[in-house]
């Protein structure tokens, strides 16, 4: 079938967007909705749009009949109407370039009107200076926001990444899985969205935070190669990066390690970068270690479109009559900084605002100096002598940016500052598409109250170097556990499993749990494992950020048909709701004090702007 027969309709010949000036003279039947419409008394023109874009039809009385033109007159815009018609060339000097369709119009004979739409809340046709709706207007009106070009095309492009993905994975032998929503509990590190039972009052399903367990499930029984296009459900603190509700390419393949993964997914991100006109990606892949990127950048996701990287300066500084310094060194931490060259343009002020991102992840604060040429200033400067500005590699003109203490302080503290550097500074990138993948993440990370917590989750094998001493020094155990990053954006994550049940009981036991909890949450897991599992491993990439990403959208409700605002509501539909008491006896439930007198939750807003 050629375009046109899978365009055409009961209600129409063909869409709108592709027609061109060999198609003069052709009669065409269009339907769509009036996105402008221009009375000059006699003739009416009508932006008439579908789908594939917008087309000029003019009406007229030499060659509309009479009832379609005074309906003409009357038409509101967002009507839905059908037009029947033939095709015309403009005269040169009416050609509109700023559309596909711009060197023709569509001469209609009959116009009908199929609805009437009511005065649209918000103006889908939007003139050249017009500014957009606010946020929260648009999504209460999310239908007419969604008639925008901009959501039409994010949506279609993630169609098309979505159908590559498919195509690429079943060609590799993967196949799709479907996998439950009403399950129990998967440790992600987020809290899970409960379903009440009817049936078994007190009892919950939860809403799965990844397919995890279930792909590894697939795996023991000997499905080899499981991919899904997933709904997960993380009810956490929301961000412009984060939804209640995403969806991920979730992989999983038998008999693997590391490289084939590693190499698959390569090679899926060129097929889904060529789907996208803005990014290019080059198999392979830089990789760097967890331990590297935390030591060079300070962040386990750095943004390698600039090349700006920490400092490791405790030996050239210690010697230096600054007692923070000594007492960073005597508290087994380090003293590091950024060499920020040509920065000593930065004003106070602007080096407050770099030092700000800093404290704002929990560091004190950051020293700084900047080297002129009869000396220096700022609050690094008065310890500072010739020699010191030369081992930083100082220069006049330059700023360095220096934290002292635990690198578990430094490095966010130095990441944040890095970044708002680079902004600060307009530094330019060294290239741009940054593709990376950090490995080796460890198996542990240290709760706040000093407790084991899983990196990434539970079920991540230990580094082979590493196993032996899981009990003695867990928080030094690397896992065989990756990330990949685009241009500072964790897009995935994965892990090879462990396939062995007794190392996944060492770690359940590390982080806290006896071998009754083990067996209450994971005994399934531990059954299937002990029933012959193929050693496995596999990844997740977020959907939403990666189209988000390729886009160029600063949030994922631009990549999401229906989206959650910041504070996890509905705002189009209205969700979530309350619920009345019989609804709630039936489910076995009653409400606490916490909820308001009239039934509903209390309110908790509905920003749409992070709240970070
Ligand atoms: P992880 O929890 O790292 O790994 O999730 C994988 C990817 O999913 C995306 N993502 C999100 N996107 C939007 N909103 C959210 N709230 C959200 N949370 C996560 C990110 C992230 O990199 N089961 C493991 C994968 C594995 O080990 O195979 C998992 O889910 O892009």
């Amino acid at each position: 079938m050629n375009q046109i027969d899978i365009e055409r309709t009961a209600f129409r010949s063909r869409m709108v967007g592709g027609i061109r000036s060999d198609d003069e003279g052709a009669e065409v039947k269009l339907a769509g909705w009036v996105h402008r419409r221009r009375d000059l008394g006699g003739l009416v023109f009508l932006d008439l749009r579908d789908r594939s874009g917008l087309v000029q039809v003019s009406l007229g009385p030499d060659w509309t009949d009479a009832a379609s033109l005074e309906l003409a007159h009357q038409l509101g815009a967002e009507d839905v109407v059908t037009v029947v018609g033939s095709v015309v060339v403009r005269p040169g000097e009416n050609w509109n370039r700023e559309i596909p369709t711009g060197e023709i119009e569509v001469r209609a004979s009959v116009l009908r009107r199929l609805t009437n739409a009511d005065t649209p809340a918000i103006p889908v046709y939007r003139g050249p200076e017009d500014e957009l709706p606010s946020e929260e207007l648009r999504l209460k009106h999310r239908v007419l926001d969604l008639r925008r070009t901009e959501l039409q095309e994010n949506l279609q492009l993630r169609h098309r990444l979505i159908l590559a993905c498919r195509n690429y994975m079943d060609g590799l032998g993967f196949i799709e899985i479907e996998t439950p929503i009403l399950t129990k509990p998967t440790p992600e590190g987020a809290r899970d969205y409960l379903v009440p039972s009817r049936l078994h009052h007190g009892e919950f399903y939860a809403l799965p935070q990844s397919p995890q367990i279930y792909k590894q499930l697939c795996m023991v029984a000997g499905f080899d190669r499981y991919f899904q296009i997933a709904r997960c459900f993380r009810d956490e603190d929301l961000r412009a990066d984060r939804q209640p509700e995403f969806t991920q390419i979730d992989v999983e393949a038998s008999f693997v390690d590391p490289d084939d993964i590693l190499g698959w997914m390569e090679g899926l991100m060129v097929v889904l970068a060529a789907e996208a006109p803005r990014i290019q990606a080059q198999a392979p892949f830089t990789r760097m270690t967890h331990a590297e990127a935390l030591e060079r950048y300070g962040t386990d996701r750095p943004d390698l479109r600039y090349g700006l990287e920490i400092q490791d300066w405790t030996t050239a500084l210690v010697r230096l009559d600054a007692p923070v310094f000594a007492a960073a060194v005597a508290g087994g931490g380090r003293v590091r900084g950024l060499l920020l060259e040509g920065g000593a343009t930065l004003s106070r002020k602007q080096i407050e605002a770099i030092e700000g991102h800093a404290k704002a992840t929990g560091a004190p604060g950051l020293l700084w100096a900047k080297r002129t040429d009869d000396g220096g200033s700022g609050s690094l400067a008065r310890f500072m002598d010739d020699e010191a500005y030369q081992e930083l590699g100082m220069n006049p003109g330059d700023l360095v940016l220096v934290a002292a203490g635990s690198d578990a302080m430094t490095s966010p503290a130095l990441s944040a500052a890095r970044l708002a550097a680079i902004e600060a500074l307009e530094i330019p990138e060294e290239r741009e598409h940054a593709w990376l993948w950090v490995v080796d993440f460890p198996v542990f990370e240290e709760g706040p109250d000093g407790t084991l917590t899983a990196n990434h989750h539970p079920f991540v094998m230990p580094h082979p170097e590493d196993e032996d001493q899981l009990e003695t020094e867990p928080l030094g155990v690397r896992g065989l556990a990756y990330d990949l990053v685009f241009n500072g954006v964790e897009l995935g994550s994965g892990s090879i499993r462990n396939h062995d049940p007794e190392i996944q009981r060492r770690i359940l036991r590390l982080l806290g749990m006896d071998d009754a909890e083990i067996d209450r949450k994971f005994g399934f897991l531990l059954n299937a494992l002990s029933s012959g599992a193929p050693p496995h491993g596999g990844v997740a990439f977020g959907v939403d950020r990666l189209v988000a990403l390729f886009v160029g959208a600063a949030s994922l409700r631009e990549v999401i048909a229906f989206p959650k605002t910041t504070a996890a509501r509905a705002l189009y539909e209205g969700a979530p709701t309350a619920l009345d008491a019989d609804d709630l006896a039936g489910l076995g439930l009653s409400l606490t004090a916490a909820v308001s007198q009239d039934g509903s939750a209390e309110e908790s807003g509905s920003q749409v702007e992070p709240t970070e």
